[in-house]
């Protein structure tokens, strides 16, 4: 198979200190997980979240909205913890189609060995199936992506920074979001930026932390109650104004 190289103008490798790898992106001047470690960043933020809250969904399939796709982290990460007895469809939106070639030949952790084929497949072809496993990988911006689903268990939020990536954090995005989570939904986040909290929470939704000092906490909101730390923000809010991000601002 030929290898793909990666633009050395626009990504650069590095090593967390979990010593799985990263890119920095050099348009965006920002990395694609944070220094602590890309493995235990993708694992404690996002995947252990709905690993631990599907075992309480009664649904066969758990439907999960990967934003974005980035170096695919977030989707083999939680392929490799699949809850037992419940399918997977992932679905996410990127739009460096150079970076989705090149991820075949991608040095992963080495727990990605046995998924090796399904990381051909979503390079190659931006999609995969097998009887307990989808992906679809899509090539376009994720604000007019989201708009097509329906019926979302889980939001992965983990776009580049609002400094750089303002267009994934603001209220109209989050109102998407809101209007394609079905009543079980929650969105797990690496950020605690109260702009963000405060989309989140003037949406109605709960606001939560998460339970391990293993890593920085991030946030997590759902339409229901969760078993998780609680995020006080009744209380912030009568010393902090309750901005959010706008589009066109
Ligand atoms: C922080 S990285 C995602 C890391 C990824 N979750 C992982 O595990 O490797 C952010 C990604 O969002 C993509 N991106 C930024 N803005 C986007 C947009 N509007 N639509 C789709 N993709 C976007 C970037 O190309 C980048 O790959």
């Amino acid at each position: 198979m030929e290898n793909v190289k990666l633009s050395i103008n626009k990504y650069k490798e590095i090593k967390t200190k979990d010593d799985s790898l990263t890119l920095k992106n050099l348009e965006y001047n920002e990395c694609y997980h944070s220094s602590e470690g890309a493995l235990k960043e993708t694992y404690y933020k996002h995947v252990s979240v709905m690993e631990e809250i599907s075992k309480n969904i009664e649904d066969d399939e758990i439907r999960i909205l990967d934003i974005c796709f980035g170096l695919g982290y977030n989707t083999f990460v939680s392929i490799l913890n699949r809850p037992e007895n419940k399918k997977l469809k992932i679905f996410s939106p990127e739009l460096d189609l150079e970076l989705i070639k090149s991820l075949k030949d991608f040095n992963y952790p080495k727990e990605f060995k046995k998924i090796k084929h399904i990381i051909e497949a979503v390079s190659k072809d931006l999609y995969y199936k097998d009887d307990n496993i989808e992906i679809e990988v899509a090539n376009e911006d994720a604000r007019k992506y989201i708009k097509k689903l329906k019926n979302i268990h889980f939001v992965y939020q983990d776009a580049f920074s609002p400094k750089v990536n303002q267009e994934l954090w603001t209220f109209e995005y989050f109102t998407d979001l809101k209007n394609i989570l079905n009543k079980n939904g929650v969105i797990t986040t690496y950020s605690v930026a109260t702009p963000v909290r405060c989309a989140l929470y003037k949406l109605g939704f709960k606001l939560y932390t998460h339970k391990f000092d293993i890593i920085r906490k991030g946030t997590i909101a759902s339409f229901t109650d969760l078993d998780f730390p609680k995020v006080n923000f009744e209380e912030k809010l009568k010393r902090t104004e309750c901005r959010v991000y706008k589009d066109n601002s």
